[in-house]
């Protein structure tokens, strides 16, 4: 059987349920529906949800600073993970970001989260620093990543 169509659109208030479940299922320190609903009304910020089907699979946004996106979350839900759709929700994200103008993305990811470290080493961010002891809930420190070059990138 093939695969229901994937699709990227704007997230709306609607898809709170879903998002949040996922949200659950993928973020050790899960944001609230309040921080999302907060989101969705900054109109510095750019959230997508990914659909397969009918079916909310995965989320992301970025916040929109002068010239930088900021992408600020990223997920998809354990049983659709590996197929691809991270990377296109990321290169959606930096397309966006594109069109609006911007020229650089920046983002932190957990020192131990290799797998999305090297989802965003593929799309050619480029790891520039640590933030120390960044994530309250381990300790953890914060892989500072950058892509630079983003309309010329996203031309080619
Ligand atoms: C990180 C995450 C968004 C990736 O999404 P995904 O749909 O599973 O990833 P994709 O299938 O698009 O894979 C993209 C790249 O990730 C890497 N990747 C995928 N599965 C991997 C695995 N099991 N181990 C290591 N790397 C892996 C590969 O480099 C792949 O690139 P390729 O297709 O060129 O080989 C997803 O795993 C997730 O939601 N994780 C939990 C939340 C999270 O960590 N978010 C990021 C916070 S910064």
């Amino acid at each position: 059987m093939s695969r229901p169509r994937v699709r990227i659109r704007a997230m709306e208030e609607d898809d709170l349920p879903a998002v949040l479940k996922i949200e659950e299922k993928t973020n050790p320190s899960p944001w609230s529906e309040r921080s999302f609903r907060s989101e969705l009304s900054n109109r510095d910020a750019h959230y997508f949800v990914v659909e397969c089907g009918a079916e909310v699979v995965g989320f992301g946004g970025y916040w929109a600073i002068l010239d930088e996106a900021h992408i600020t979350t990223v997920a998809i839900a354990p049983p659709f993970q590996g197929q691809g759709l991270g990377r296109k929700l990321v290169e959606h994200l930096l397309t966006d970001a594109s069109q609006r103008g911007i020229t650089c993305a920046t983002l932190e990811v957990r020192a131990s989260n290799t797998r999305a470290q090297t989802l965003y080493e593929r799309l050619g961010f480029v790891a520039s620093g640590l933030r120390k002891r960044y994530y309250a809930d381990t300790r953890e420190d914060a892989v500072v990543m950058w892509l630079h070059g983003l309309r010329a990138e996203r031309a080619g």
